[in-house]
C-alpha cells in the first residue's frame, strides 16, 4: 500500500520564496515512512539495513501520471528517497541550455534521462536519488540559485537536471537504474 502525504518543505525561510511553490507530495511505499526534513541526513552506508542480496533485487514501480507538471514525488526505494520531477517547459529549457563543458560533473540533460517505450527520451520526467552527493542530506526541490534543488546542509546548488552547479557536492544527483514499463509507468531497480 502506498501512503500519500502532502508535505510542506521546512526550509522555506532559507530561500525567501513563496512556500506554496515548493509543496510536494511524499509517497512512502510499504510501511516505512520518513519525514523529508531539510536537514535530515541520509546515511551513505546503512550498516543496519537489509542484506546486500535483498537490496540488489529491490525494485518499485511508479505511476508517472500521478505527477502533475511542476510537481515532484518522493518515493522510498532501497532505503533512499527517489525524486520524480515532472518538469515544466521552462525547467527543461534551462537544463538543455547549459554549457556542459563548464560543469563540475559534465553531463547533458539527455544523458540523465532514460528512453520511453518508443525509444525516445521524454524530458518531462526526471528521476534521481534524492541524496546530496556531499554528505548525504536530502536536497530541497525548486530551490537554490539554479531553480533545481538546494542542499541546506552546506549549500550545494543543483540545476533543473539535478547537476551540481555550486557548493561542495562533488557529483550530480545520481540517476538510478530504471526502465519504462508503459509510457507513464517506470520500474526503478
Ligand atoms: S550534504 Fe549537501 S552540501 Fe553537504
Amino acid at each position: 500500500m502506498s501512503e500519500v502525504i502532502h508535505d510542506k518543505n521546512s526550509n522555506d525561510e532559507l530561500q525567501g520564496e513563496d512556500p506554496s511553490r515548493r509543496d510536494f507530495i511524499y509517497i512512502a511505499t510499504g510501511a516505512a515512512a520518513a519525514a523529508g526534513g531539510a536537514a535530515l541526513i541520509w546515511p551513505m552506508v546503512n550498516q543496519m539495513g537489509p542484506a546486500a542480496d535483498t537490496l540488489a533485487v529491490g525494485s518499485i514501480e511508479i505511476d508517472l501520471s500521478k505527477v502533475d507538471e511542476g510537481q515532484q514525488l518522493k518515493v522510498l526505494w532501497r532505503g533512499k528517497p527517489v525524486f520524480v520531477r515532472h518538469r515544466t517547459a521552462k525547467e527543461i529549457a534551462e537544463a538543455e541550455a547549459v554549457d556542459v563543458s563548464k560543469l563540475r560533473d559534465p553531463q547533458t540533460d539527455e544523458e540523465r534521462l532514460r528512453p520511453n517505450m518508443d525509444g525516445k527520451l521524454d524530458p518531462k520526467y526526471l528521476v534521481m536519488v534524492g541524496v546530496c552527493t556531499h554528505f548525504g542530506c536530502i536536497p530541497v526541490g525548486e530551490a537554490g540559485e539554479y531553480d533545481g534543488w538546494y542542499c541546506p546542509c552546506h549549500a550545494s546548488h543543483y540545476d533543473t537536471a539535478g547537476r551540481i552547479r555550486k557548493g561542495p557536492a562533488p557529483k550530480n544527483l545520481e540517476v538510478p537504474e530504471y526502465t519504462y514499463l508503459k509510457p507513464t509507468r517506470i520500474k526503478v531497480g
